[in-house]
This record gives structure tokens, sequence and C-alpha cells, in this order.
């Protein structure tokens, strides 16, 4: 591709709990689409570079109302779920699973509808900013492979996983790998569609070892996954101590935590993510760490499946990559500003409580609450981070994975008053109110997708 430069207001967020606003800067894109540099307005050479792009006809000036933003990730979606959200929410999790969400995804059998949904899934996201998502797939091979190619024909970057389920005792017989044997072949098969896949020469769409949750699988299969991914490399994704009931299922089943656990079968990775793990103690927390394995935060699906608010804090502390996962169709809502809502709301709830038949003392937990810079980095830098991929801030090498944010579109919520509104100000109503008619521009490794 020719190389190009946006000229306009950035805003990323480097390091947790900081933004750095650069306004009317130039972000230069390589042929690549990675980003090559980004030069500030006062910085010396800024006009000969802005005149360079303008004179190529390769510049793109946003105005004083736009915000260019990095992409915002999604580390933990259920692609099969997307026909479910919004529905089917009031079941614990173990009861929503076996009678909501198992025979829905075993209709990913009839490929038609893989693709429909697919299709409306992945459209969607991008609509609504999200430049890199993690996906669970469904037992199914096939459509699997089908949702790698609408992700490689649409331009989204994305980390997919064929779902394995083989315990008889907890999958039902119509849902539920043919045998342990099928399960990892079928781990393999997927492996190499992926990396040999037209379009996908440099990697955009990864495959991903995906073992349900614990519950779900057989020793034997969490061996053989642990297996393929010290041969492969490949990422891995699963739940993890994600509700009261599926943390003491573990135990019972295991002797210890998930965390554990997982670790015994060689499944935790620098490139492993734990969706939830709300019920992790110190100890996972210092295990985790150590093998520098990622956290999705999942918040507005905690309150329905978890029951406790994550105390983010604590694991940012203990030095745990955290990035903020939309889990659909756990959470209804398939925005990742919403997730950075619900992840700033639901920590005041912790921090708070939310009983008030207890004393403002005894429903409190001092010192956990977020803002909206520390949930706007998980949904960037630090998605960027747990996913061990250069996306998610603004510097050189990383790839061009951008929105931009209109704040003038009349027909939408966001309303900023220029007299009034610091650009701070602007980015936490942006993240508060911002709506897919406001995300204007997408790009993925410099393409522009929307
Ligand atoms: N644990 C196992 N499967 C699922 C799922 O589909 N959604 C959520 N939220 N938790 C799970
Ligand atoms: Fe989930």
């Amino acid at each position: 591709m020719d190389t190009f430069a946006v000229k306009g207001n950035l805003i990323h967020a480097p390091v947790f709990g900081e933004t750095e606003t650069k306004l009317g800067s130039l972000l230069e894109v390589d042929q690549d689409g990675n980003i090559s540099s980004v030069i500030s307005s006062d910085d010396p050479e800024f006009v000969a570079r802005e005149d360079y792009y303008r004179g190529k006809r390769n510049l793109l000036e946003l105005s004083d109302s736009e915000y260019l933003l990095p992409g915002l990730i999604d580390t933990h979606v259920h692609a099969p779920q997307w026909p479910q959200l919004g529905k089917a929410l009031h079941l614990p999790l173990n009861d929503w699973l076996q009678e909501y969400t198992f025979p829905l995804e075993a209709r990913y059998a009839d490929l038609g509808f893989a693709e429909r949904v697919y299709s409306s899934l992945v459209e969607t996201l991008i609509a609504n900013g999200t430049t890199t998502a993690l996906y669970f797939g469904t037992i199914h091979i096939e459509a699997t492979k089908r949702l790698a190619d609408i992700c490689l024909n649409l331009g989204q970057r994305a980390l997919i996983g064929k779902v394995v389920m083989d315990n008889p005792e907890q999958c039902p017989d119509f849902y539920k790998d043919h045998s342990t044997s099928v399960g990892l072949d079928e781990t393999y098969q997927l492996i190499d569609y992926v990396s040999g896949a037209n379009g996908n020469e440099n990697d955009r769409v990864l495959p991903v070892l995906t073992p349900r949750f614990i519950p779900s699988c057989t020793d034997e299969m969490l061996s053989g996954l642990g297996k393929i991914a010290s041969e492969t490399g490949c990422h891995i994704q699963t739940h993890c101590s994600e509700s009261d009931w599926q943390h003491r299922y573990v135990i019972e089943r295991h002797g210890c935590h998930d965390a554990k656990s997982l670790d015994s079968f060689g499944l935790l990775q620098p490139n492993t993510v734990l969706a939830h793990a709300n019920f992790i103690d110190d100890d996972d927390m210092k295990l985790i760490s150590s093998k520098s394995t990622a956290v999705a935060h999942c918040p507005l699906s905690n309150f329905y499946f978890s029951n406790a608010v994550l105390p983010v804090r604590k694991l940012i502390d203990s030095a745990i990559d955290l990035g903020l996962g939309t889990d659909i169709s756990g959470g209804f809502n398939p925005s990742i500003f919403n997730a950075c809502s619900m992840a700033v709301t639901s920590s005041r709830a912790l921090e708070e409580g939310v009983d008030a038949a207890l004393s403002s003392y005894d429903r409190s937990r001092p010192n956990t609450r977020i803002d909206f810079k520390e949930a706007f980095w998980m949904a960037t830098t630090g998605g960027g981070r747990a996913l061990d991929l250069k996306v998610g801030v603004f510097k050189p090498e990383y790839a061009m994975d951008a929105i931009v944010i209109d704040t003038s579109i009349e027909e939408s919520n966001l309303k900023v008053w220029k007299d009034l509104d610091s650009t701070e100000d602007i980015l936490q109503k942006i993240i508060h109110n911002a709506h897919r008619t406001n995300i204007t521009k997408v790009w993925v490794q410099g393409k522009q997708i929307k």
C-alpha cells in the first residue's frame, strides 16, 4: 500500500492511568500499514512532512471536532452467541449454558447459519470500533474456518478458536467433540487452515487453542492442548474462576484453583488469555503474573454470571496484563466503549458497596475504583499487551489500527461544549456516550475498513 498520514487530534493511553493528547499532529503510516512516526505540531519537521503527504495526495486531514483513537480491542467474544445478545440472562451460568447456549451453539453445524450470523457480528463489531477481537467459535471446524474467512474479508484483526469440549459428564450429547482425539485433530486443522489462508500472509488472523473451561474438558484433552501449545506457540483462551459454581467444581475435581490446574497442563502461557478470573486469590495472582498470562475483564457479564466485581486495581498492582471483553452474549452489549463504562461503574460499586442495609464502612472496599482513563487503557494498550500484539497505542512499529470519533454528529448522544470541555472531558464523554454513529472511520493495519 502507499504510505499515508493522518493529521488531527490524537488521544491514546500509553501508560495505565494516563492519557496523552496530541492536538493537530501527524501520524505517518508505512507501506506495511504500521505506524512509522507520530509528529507533534510543534516539531520542526512537521510542516515539511505535512507538505510531503499533501503533495502525494495522501494526507487525511481530520476536523477540529474529530479525534483519532487506537482501535478498540475485545479480548473475549463468543461469536456464536450473537443471536442471543440481550436475552436469556435470567439463569445462573451452568443453567444458561445447558438450556440456552449449548443448544444455540449446536446449530453451527449448519454453515449457512454460521455465515449469516458471523457476517452480521463482525460487521457490527467493526462498526463499533473493535479492530481486534479474540473469538470463541463453536466445536465445529468448518463454521470456525468460515469465521476466519469473514474476518479476513472484512478486514478485522482476529484471534479465533475452535471450542474444545469433550467431557461427557458436563457436555450434552448433542454438543460435544466426538472424542478427545477428534477435538485435538480439529484444533491442528484450524491452525493449518488459518496459517495458510489466502490473504493472511501477515497473520492478521491467528488460531487460538480454546478449551472452553475446565468443567467441559477431560484431563486428557487439557494435557493434549498443553502439548499443542508447546509445539506451536499458539495463543490460548479459556474461562477461569468465573463463578462460585465453576470455581468450586475445579477445587473438587483437581483440588486446586483454575490457575494452578491450567498451569499443570501447560496452559498458562504469556499468550494465554483467561476470561473473568473473579475468584482468583493472592496465590493465583502471583502465579498468573509470574507466567505473564493475561486476564480479560468482562464487567457487564460479571454482574450476571460471576456475582462479583473483579478487583481490577489489585490485578494491575500484581503486574497482570488486563484487557476488556464484551463476553457476548454473557454481556449484552457489543461495544468496548460500553465495557469501559461498565468497568468504571462496577468498580465504583465494589469500592462503595451496594447494600444500604450495611453501614458505609461495612459495605465499602477502599481504593478499588478505576477511572475512565484506566478503563480506556485496558480497552487499547492493555488489550494489545494481553494479546502480545503490537496494537493499541500510537507508537512507531505498532500497527495502524485506529478509529475516528466525530463529536459533531447531531443525531447522537455525544455532545461536546468546546468552551466547557477539556480534551480529557471529551474523552470521558466519548467513553460513556459515543455510539457507532460517532465512529466514522476504522482502520486495521493501515487499511480503512469503515
Ligand atoms: N463458561 C463456559 N462457557 C462460557 C460461556 O459461553 N460464557 C461465559 N460467560 N462463561 C462460560
Ligand atoms: Fe465467556
